[in-house]
């Protein structure tokens, strides 16, 4: 099979990584990977946040922790009550996409964000890096320590942060996948 077609059906979210760091090299690769996904008017309308300072990563995930525990009992709650919740599975890097819409529709600068982070996760299976789309991770925005978020990533003004990918050396093996949902494809012509 094409070794590009072979990547794409290939490539699983991964929860479990090796603590072994991503080469510089290699973040650099899928920063381009992020960066040649296609964009509404070609804006490129993001800012990647290359974050392998795990205390950053897991100072995320204890405001996101701590802002779910505080809210009423939820969806997220009870994964929230482990102490060893991390929005990053643990993952020794992390690129966090943020997008400007300025007079972008929004619509299209979350698209053009999600682009870029499924360019990240196939850029990464095909590097022979594990990697987990992740959305979760900003809960704590709207919190009292939300703010910390921005300059702890860089993110410029008027950016704001729409997704996440959790990158690492997989430390798991994944089964069978889920099958694909059956006649949802019409073929005209
Ligand atoms: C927009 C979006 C948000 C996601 N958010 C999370 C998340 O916050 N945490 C997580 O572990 N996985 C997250 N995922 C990964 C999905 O759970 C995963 O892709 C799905 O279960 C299918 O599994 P697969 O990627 O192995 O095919 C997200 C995926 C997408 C596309």
């Amino acid at each position: 099979m094409n070794e590009t077609i072979k990547t794409i059906l290939g490539r699983r979210s991964i929860r479990k990584y090796k603590d072994t760091p991503v080469p510089r090299e290699l973040l650099d690769i899928l920063v381009d990977c992020g960066k040649f996904a296609a964009t509404a008017r070609g804006i490129q309308p993001w800012f990647f946040s290359v974050v392998t300072d795990r205390a950053v990563l897991d100072r995320i995930s204890k405001c996101n922790r701590d802002f779910i525990l505080s809210l009423p009992e939820g969806a997220m709650t009870e994964r929230a009550r482990d102490p060893a919740f991390d929005n990053f599975h643990h993952a020794p890097a992390a690129i966090i996409i943020s997008g400007c819409c300025g007079d972008n529709p929004e619509e299209f600068t979350i698209a053009d964000c999600a682009n870029a982070a499924e360019n990240i996760c196939i850029g990464a299976e095909a590097l022979g890096l594990g990697s987990c789309y992740i959305a979760s991770f900003k809960f704590c925005l709207s919190g009292p320590d939300g703010d910390w978020m921005y300059s702890a990533l860089k993110i410029p003004n008027g950016y704001e942060p729409y997704y996440a990918v959790s990158l690492g050396y997989p430390d798991e093996t994944l089964g069978e996948r889920a099958p694909r949902r059956e006649n949802l494809v019409a073929y005209i012509g």
